[in-house]
């Protein structure tokens, strides 16, 4: 069985984003595969956090990926910081990773600017821990949104670079990335990435909105100017209406292709009332689910604590091997 691992941020509550980049790709894979998912909150902590908030939105987290279809029966799924050979690893990888590497990094330059007044170094060595989280698991396959491919590409060339020295220690894993919503778009910038630390909350949709703040905040996506309003799939000459084809089309389960046709002499208020009603009908049963297990806290700490349980079977068996390979004295 292939291995999977991705994790999301408690940075913030889930967006549409995430959804559609993340967990939509995640939800088959758990029938065929050892899947790992988890919340990164060793991760989320690389920008100033709320601890109040921070513990929240880890439930929360929790809550929405049960909701969305994440399965504790078939997945493990577990906290980051339960499971302490992530960070064990990521100092040992730190040792194998160059200054310029990291440097290099897109997420760490915009962040930079982001948070201009906290570089910390924690941000910066973000990528390793990364690395740490796929790689303690000799994880396959790496389901993720387009933002994450740089890290990916990285952890590889960590991976590489560690079997070249010391033997086949790792699996080198293999980014998985959808063809359709990929990334999605801040609809009130459509040449900006949907993110859940955007300044402008009608940016982004959080996958517990109100139907009506989703109806809202779609009704009033930045479109273009285009005098003839025509509607057809361009990421780059017609990104906020590409954006709504690409909600549509996930949400409806229909391909981009199919749906064009269809707009071709319709109105972007058209097109825009469609993406509502497909996105709180998508949402409306997560939604359902979702306050009910968000409720019972008890149940969710059995989860993860399993969850975590599970994942230390694997994790302490890499860190061995590592450790193994490096000369370390076993410690027993
Ligand atoms: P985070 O929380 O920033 O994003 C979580 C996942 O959601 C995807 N995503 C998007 N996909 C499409 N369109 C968007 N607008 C959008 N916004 C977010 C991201 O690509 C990501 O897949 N660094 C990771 C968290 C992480 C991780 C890992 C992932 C830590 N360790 C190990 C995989 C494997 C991140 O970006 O979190």
């Amino acid at each position: 069985k292939p291995i999977v691992l991705s994790g999301i941020q408690p940075s913030g509550n889930l967006t549409l984003g995430n959804y559609v980049g993340a967990i939509h790709q995640w939800l088959p894979m758990q029938q065929h595969s050892d899947c790992y998912f988890m919340m990164v909150d060793l991760h989320a902590i690389t920008v100033r956090q709320d601890p109040t908030l921070l513990r929240q939105r880890t439930y929360d987290g929790l809550a929405m990926y049960m909701a969305c279809g994440l399965d504790p029966q078939q997945s493990t799924i577990f906290v980051q910081s339960h499971v302490p050979e992530h960070a064990q690893l990521a100092w040992v990888l730190n040792c194998y990773t160059q200054m310029g590497e990291l440097s290099r990094m897109t997420q760490f330059k915009d962040k930079s600017v982001k948070h201009a007044n906290n570089i910390n170094v924690g941000l910066y060595d973000y990528p390793v821990l990364q690395a740490a989280d796929i790689l303690i698991y000799q994880a396959n396959q790496v389901p993720v949104g387009e933002d994450q491919k740089q890290h990916l590409e990285l952890t590889r060339d960590i991976a590489t670079r560690f079997n070249n020295l010391y033997g086949e220690v790792f699996t080198v894993p293999d980014p998985f990335i959808p063809q359709v919503g990929a990334k999605v778009m801040s609809l009130q910038d459509p040449n900006k990435k949907m993110s859940k630390s955007d300044d402008n909350p009608k940016a982004f949709i959080l996958l517990n909105d109100t139907p009506k703040q989703i109806e809202k905040k779609i009704k009033s996506a930045v479109t273009d100017s285009d005098e003839q309003a025509r509607i057809y799939f361009d990421p780059s000459e017609k990104a906020g209406v590409s954006n709504l084809l690409t909600l549509l089309s996930v949400a409806t389960g229909t391909s981009i292709a199919q749906l064009v046709p269809y707009y071709e002499d319709k109105m972007y208020g058209h097109l825009k009332k469609d993406v509502a009603d497909a996105v709180v009908a998508m949402l409306e049963p997560v939604q359902n689910r979702y306050q009910d297990l968000r409720r019972d806290e008890q149940a969710m700490r059995q989860v993860m604590a399993k969850g975590a349980e599970k994942a230390r079977e694997h994790t302490v068996i890499t860190l061995a091997k590592v450790y193994d390979v490096l000369g370390f004295v076993p410690a027993s």
